[in-house]
């Protein structure tokens, strides 16, 4: 591997510094104009919001919004950013979980539309401001995702109103005055099988379907949430995208049509789908150490690449100019903990000291979930798109690691 579009990766290294996140705009578009072409088949009403979590640099923001895409928000700050990005309130939604006053009342200003994680937080939103619209996350007590770490329905899950509990909440919302409803669901991250969407909305469809009935509720919209995977090893299937559409078209009419709910909008929150395999992180072997196993030693650590260490997680890694494999080896960083792992046992060529590895399908949930633990810094970030590179973000320096610890308090 040599290039990232048309550019030379090893250019990209010397010019912006390493560790480096490179992201390639043509592949976001595409994730978008792929996701957007099987829903525009078979929905009339849908609608695409790109979960902020997954990679929420201002640049990445607007290139989704510009395709059309909306947003999912999960705190005031993604919301801030958001704005900040140009999303018109009316396409965004924010789902938050364990809501305080605080962010209720920041959120509720905004006039975006909110999924409420329990009935507890609609009493919390009660006290800041008087909802005509509400939608709750439900728990369908079932929950699927690609590692332990993020599933997020089921019996261990901390989110949703528990399905038994749905009617209180509806009804009580009712009761109180809200007019206007909608329902999400999520429970879980990186789902690889196109069946499994269409068997949770079934479920949820089956839950609230009657409950809307008996209530004389219309949802304005069903949100399915996000969830759709990438395949992250050469073993992984590719999620297929236009069954699994098409399935969840399927179960949506036909339970719509069972219980008389109107024509809901569907929603989606993808995040990984559409910037995953759109990022690669560039970085320089600092140093190869022949120990009881072989360790192939990165100036990238698990402070900006943390998903092996949370989730068990795999990303393959190349190196740049070189091809085949000739040994297995450890990759890790050079954070003082021995979680600082990237990649066990990885089938690499002959490498030395200063050779450039690039890990794949980082553009999700890695510089988002990045830190300057040890002191090191944020790498920069860079957008490829045809001829043109832009430095999205330039690496932190220690006047920025340092900005907002109180220096005047020192002696
Ligand atoms: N909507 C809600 C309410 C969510 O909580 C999430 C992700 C999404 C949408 C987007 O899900 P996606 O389409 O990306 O699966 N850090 C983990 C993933 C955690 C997902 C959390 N919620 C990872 O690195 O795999």
């Amino acid at each position: 591997m040599k290039l990232i579009g048309k550019f030379d990766i090893r250019e990209l290294a010397e010019r912006f510094g390493t560790p480096l996140y490179v992201y390639d705009k043509e592949k976001i578009v595409a994730n978008y104009n792929k996701l957007y072409l099987s829903f525009s088949r078979y929905f009339k009403k849908f609608s695409i919001h790109y979960s902020v979590k997954a990679n929420s640099n201002i640049h990445i923001l607007e290139v989704l919004r510009s395709l059309g895409a909306g947003a999912d928000c999960s705190s005031p700050f993604e919301l801030r950013l958001a704005l900040l990005a140009g999303f018109k309130p009316e396409k965004i939604v924010y789902t938050g979980n364990y809501e305080s006053l605080e962010d209720l009342e920041y959120v509720s200003q905004h006039n975006v539309s909110i999924n409420l994680d329990d009935i507890t937080s609609f009493w919390r939103l009660k006290k800041v401001t008087n909802p005509e619209f509400v939608s709750f996350r439900v728990n369908p007590g079932i929950g699927k995702g690609g590692f332990e770490g993020i599933t997020t329905g089921g019996a261990d899950a901390k989110f949703g109103v528990p399905y038994e509990m749905l009617y209180q909440a509806y009804s009580d919302a009712k009761a109180s005055g809200v007019k206007r409803f909608g329902i999400h669901i999520m429970t879980g991250s990186n789902i690889l099988e196109p069946f499994y969407f269409a068997e949770v909305l079934e479920k949820l469809m089956r839950i609230s379907g009657r409950i809307f009935k008996e209530l004389q509720i219309k949802p304005e919209y069903i949100d399915i949430g996000g969830g759709l995977g990438v395949p992250y090893t050469d073993e992984d299937m590719e999620l297929d995208i236009e069954t699994s559409v098409r399935l969840l078209s399927e179960v949506f009419f036909e339970y719509i049509e069972r219980y008389d709910l109107g024509l809901p909008e569907l929603k989606i929150e993808p995040g990984r789908f559409l910037v995953a395999n759109a990022g690669y992180l560039v970085c320089k072997v600092t140093g190869i150490k022949n120990g009881y196993k072989k360790f192939i030693g990165l100036d990238a650590g698990m402070n900006i690449l943390i998903r092996p260490a949370l989730y068990g997680a795999t990303h393959r890694v190349k190196i740049y100019g070189k091809d085949g494999v000739v040994q297995m080896v450890q990759i890790c960083g050079q954070i003082c903990e021995n979680s600082d792992i990237l990649g066990k046992n990885v089938p690499v060529p002959e490498i030395v000291e200063g050779d450039i590895a690039i890990f794949l399908d980082v553009g999700a949930y890695c510089f988002s979930m990045a830190s300057s633990y040890n002191g090191r810094p944020l790498p920069a970030e860079v957008l490829v798109d045809d001829n043109s590179v832009m430095e999205i973000r330039r690496r932190q320096t220690f006047e920025d690691f340092v900005s907002s610890m109180i220096l005047t308090h020192l002696d």
